[in-house]
């Protein structure tokens, strides 16, 4: 096996998770989506902006038959309180009676997937799946438990596979932890 050396960007503290675990776990998790979507054709939608690179690999190990739709959508407030979801970017595709899989980047309090699936719900889809690369789940202040999960996580600051921090490092190929001094700032 050979191992590839990372250059970490100087902001950031640790690898957490390297190009080729991510890639590994994302092969295994498009194995499980193929197994659920055989002969169902899917709607894969994936959440602006996060979940670009995630959804672009996951969909390209994915050997069933699919669609794909993008959406932008960000959340305030909490889960108890109704229309707190602000969308930027709506779907173009009509998901009634279609099987719609939500991929994620992240979920940290559970707000957003809170809201959007009650959105997507209500527009009388056959099944609404999600997948998140990565799950914070002591961070949750709402019921929200997707259906695949790539990793779960501790709460440290995570960027890069799509990720920011102002906007920046959403290119790294690498899930890194930011140094504290960027955000303490
Ligand atoms: C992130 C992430 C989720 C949301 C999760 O999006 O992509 O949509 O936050 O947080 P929650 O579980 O507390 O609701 P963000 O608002 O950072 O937008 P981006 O994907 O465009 O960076």
């Amino acid at each position: 096996m050979t191992m590839t050396l990372t250059k970490t960007d100087e902001n950031v503290e640790r690898v957490m998770l390297s190009e080729e675990e991510i890639g590994r776990r994302v092969r295994e998790v498009a194995a499980q989506l193929d197994r659920l979507y055989e002969n169902r054709r899917p709607l894969v939608v994936c959440i602006l902006k996060g979940s670009v690179i995630f959804f672009s690999d996951l969909i390209r190990s994915m050997k069933t038959p699919l669609e794909i739709d993008f959406m932008a959508v960000s959340s305030y407030g909490t889960g108890t309180e109704s229309g707190r979801l602000k969308v930027t970017k709506d779907l173009t595709t009509d998901i009634s009676g279609r099987d719609v899989l939500i991929v994620e980047d992240i979920i940290d309090s559970g707000n957003t997937l809170y809201h959007l699936k009650k959105l997507l719900n209500s527009r009388a889809p056959s099944s609404v799946n999600i997948v998140t690369l990565l799950d914070k789940p002591e961070r949750r202040e709402v019921p929200m438990e997707p259906e695949y999960t790539c990793f779960v996580i501790e709460d440290e600051f995570v960027v890069g596979y799509g990720m920011d921090y102002a906007e920046e490092y959403r290119n790294l190929p690498y899930i890194g932890v930011l140094k504290r001094s960027v955000y303490e700032k």
